[in-house]
């Protein structure tokens, strides 16, 4: 089902998002158009998780509007949230995989869980997916006998298993060796255009995301703070840009949580 309007998947408008009263998001305005792949950076404990979980309606925002497909995901009752969430898909770093199941139940999973589809058809799907990231030969074996790539492969044949409208991705390149990483690149962007998704892409692998992304959003300071096209990105001499890019540990990007004064701190005062 496509929405009735727009070819927008997904807009946040002013939103603005707090743990207590600790501000994470301080007006965050982003549209995702149907189809995009867009990467969103930022440094670390800026706010690219907890933007993935207001997209997923897992967090509500204090202020602002967020819609998805047409929906208005913070004021969904409980079973319209609970089919939202089965458009979205999800694979995060540790994607993890039920440890006692094989690949093959592992995919199975959603299937028998969230549909009445007979066992014969949840059979064939299985199997397709399974195909889809190069691991049908794999369908016997439980997580413990896969490589990391491979577990990565498998949550993601998991992830896309009921055809989501959406997925989000949070670090899926982590811990990867380069070529595992080459192939996970591959496939968001083949599953992405394959299956008619919209992709989120959080991540700090920068020559990866820029094979694969149509845009990326920089976050920073609670806001995005620059939109451009991957070959802008190569470019430019934004020191923000060039900080990810060249991975520099300094720069615009802090290392520190936000805390009191070291020196007050460690003199007790
Ligand atoms: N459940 C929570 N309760 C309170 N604070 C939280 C909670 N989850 C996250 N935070 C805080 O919110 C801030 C943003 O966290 P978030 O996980 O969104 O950052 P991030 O950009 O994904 O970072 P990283 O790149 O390290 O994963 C962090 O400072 C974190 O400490
Ligand atoms: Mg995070």
């Amino acid at each position: 089902m496509t929405s009735p309007h727009t070819s927008e998947m997904i807009a946040l408008k002013d939103v603005r998002f707090s743990y207590a009263d600790r501000s994470i998001l301080k007006g965050v305005n982003l549209t995702i158009k149907k189809g995009e792949i867009v990467a969103i950076m930022g440094g670390s404990g800026g706010g690219k998780t907890t933007l993935l979980g207001l997209i997923s309606g897992r967090l509500k925002p204090q202020s602002g509007s967020v819609i998805v497909d047409g929906l208005d995901v913070p004021k969904l009752n409980k079973s319209n949230l609970y089919g939202l969430r089965r458009k979205i898909g999800m694979l995060f770093q540790f994607g993890a995989l039920f440890t006692d199941l094989s690949v093959f139940d592992n995919i199975a999973f959603p299937y028998r869980e969230q549909t009445n589809l007979p066992e014969d058809i949840i059979r064939s799907l299985v199997l397709l997916k399974l195909e889809a990231v190069g691991l049908r030969g794999a369908k016997d074996l439980k997580p413990a006998e896969l490589s990391g790539g491979m577990a990565r492969r498998v949550a993601l044949a998991r992830a896309v298993a009921l055809d989501p409208a959406v997925m989000l991705y949070d670090e899926p390149f982590t811990g990867l060796d380069p070529i595992s990483v080459g192939i996970i690149g591959r496939l968001i962007k083949r599953l992405n255009r394959a299956l008619g998704m919209t992709s989120v892409i959080v991540t700090h692998d920068l020559n990866e995301t820029l094979r694969l992304v149509d845009r990326v959003v920089v976050l920073s300071d609670g806001k995005i703070h620059r939109d451009m096209a991957p070959e802008q990105i190569r470019t430019t001499d934004d020191p923000f840009i060039r900080q990810f890019a060249d991975g520099l540990p300094d720069g615009p990007v802090p290392f520190h949580y936000p805390g009191p004064d070291y020196l007050s701190e460690i003199l007790g005062r």
